[in-house]
């Protein structure tokens, strides 16, 4: 059963009976309104496309992530445009796979995401940022910045093509691809299916390139992979790879962009961090805690009863990672942000069967990310253009304006980059 999208409606009046993820307001307001939800209506409701629930206590949130007998993850991005990638696989496996099609498709990714052969890619990842700040050129203390067009949006992209094999160069059609398909939600459904073919026709050429002239790269890898001995079908490789340079992406960046508008605006924490760089590690937990970018949705696969409300067949239903962060059922001193908080079991990289494959990478780029950062820039506080979040699902500091207090010199990186082995290494 599908459900027609409705057309495009007001603004938000009340985020308990008719909340929309695409207003900019929620971003903005967010830790706000999961609160005021939180005490008053703890799952909310709209009849926005095609109609969507939104709990922000931990306990349904993990309910839900864990229950894939009612739920199917065929969707993931709530929208007008609706999933029309059948099971098992959807559009984008695994994160749009149901089980048991699922497990095969992330056992597949596993052996490139594990710890080890992560860990290689750190002197990368570092001389990628270093890259990336000398970019900035003479910068001076007094001068400002956009912590998250010039640094923070970069790393991740320039990371993800090299793992993936997509020319460096492109990363400004990654940006384009991440507002395109995450945050253009709301536009009319013929649009959005513009914007997603368009990416498709960019992952196409890509892919028959790698065909033409194998690379050590992920593209080459899904290329050539197989399941049960049948090679992966083409839907499933262009999938995989627009979930990888997406979920690479936008999350990443979105936590560092978050991390670095949290120090800019707590100095004392900046301060502590500058002083005991060892606690940079439980410093990252914390901040994947209180400003976790991901919200994933579900799609209800049979009417049902939830606590009491009528979640009906085709319904969305969001899980807003970071609003179950912070519930103080769960996490004590909940709305507060304590650098070395030493039990921190936060849902930022989900819950269940689906938890991010990607979480060792994500967690390196961002601790050498920062580290790079606060080397270059030890101190800083916010510039004078307010903080702009993005709209969707994703959360994060679109223009992070710092004003640099005290600037190092420059690393200056090598210019060519060399490439770390990466995928044909594996044995
Ligand atoms: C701060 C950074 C990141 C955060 C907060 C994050 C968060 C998440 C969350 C919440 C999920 C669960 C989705 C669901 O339940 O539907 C997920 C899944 C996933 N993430 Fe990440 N992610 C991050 C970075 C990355 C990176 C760098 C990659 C790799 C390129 C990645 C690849 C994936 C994949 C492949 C899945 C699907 C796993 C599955 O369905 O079995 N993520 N991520």
């Amino acid at each position: 059963m599908t459900k027609p999208a409705p057309p495009p409606q007001a603004p938000v009046g009340d985020w308990a009976t008719d909340f929309d993820l695409a207003e900019p307001e929620y971003n903005e307001r967010a830790v706000e309104i999961w609160s005021d939800l939180r005490s008053r209506c703890p799952v909310a409701h709209t009849t926005r496309y095609g109609g969507a629930w939104l709990p922000v206590r931990h306990e349904h949130i993990r309910q839900i992530a864990y229950d894939t007998e009612h739920y199917t993850s065929r969707g993931v991005v709530v929208g007008n445009l609706r999933p029309i990638v059948p099971g098992p696989a959807g559009a984008a496996p695994p994160i749009t796979s149901d089980p048991p099609f699922h497990g095969e498709a992330r056992r597949l990714l596993l052996p490139a995401f594990a710890p080890k052969r992560i860990a290689l890619l750190e002197p990368d990842i570092r001389l990628l940022c270093q890259r990336q700040l000398a970019k900035l050129g003479s910068v001076s203390a007094g001068d400002q910045i956009d912590a998250a067009v010039d640094y923070a949006q970069q790393v991740p992209g320039a990371v993800m093509a090299r793992l993936l094999g997509l020319p460096e160069t492109d990363h400004e059609l990654f940006r384009g691809f991440v507002h395109d398909l995450l945050e253009g939600v709301n536009l009319p459904e013929d649009e959005m299916a513009r914007r997603r073919d368009r990416f498709d026709a960019y992952l196409d050429e890509q892919i028959a390139a790698h065909r033409r002239a194998p690379q050590d790269d992920l593209t080459t890898f899904l290329s050539e992979a197989t399941i049960d001995g049948q090679p992966l079908a083409p839907q499933h490789v262009r999938g995989t790879i627009a979930l990888l340079l997406l979920a690479g992406i936008d999350t990443t960046w979105s936590l560092l962009g978050s991390s670095l508008h949290h120090l800019a605006t707590h100095q004392a924490d900046l301060k502590r961090l500058r002083e005991n760089p060892s606690l940079l590690p439980t410093a990252i937990e914390e901040f994947l805690r209180a400003y976790a970018p991901a919200t994933m949705a579900r799609l209800v696969k049979q009417s049902h009863d939830f606590h009491g409300h009528a979640f009906q067949e085709e319904d969305w239903v969001l899980l807003p990672f970071a609003a179950a962060n912070r519930d103080p059922e769960v996490f004590e001193r909940a709305d507060e942000i304590l650098i070395d908080r030493a039990v921190n079991p936060h849902a930022a990289f989900g819950l269940g069967i689906h938890r991010c494959l990607g979480s060792n990478l994500a967690r390196l780029e961002l601790r050498v990310a920062l580290e790079e950062f606060l080397a270059r820039f030890p101190s800083f506080e916010p510039g004078d253009e307010a903080v702009r979040w993005s709209v969707g699902q994703i959360r994060g500091p679109r223009r992070l304006s710092l004003r640099l207090l005290e600037v190092q010199n420059p690393i200056a990186p090598e210019t060519t980059i060399p490439r770390t082995e990466y995928t044909r290494s594996r044995s």
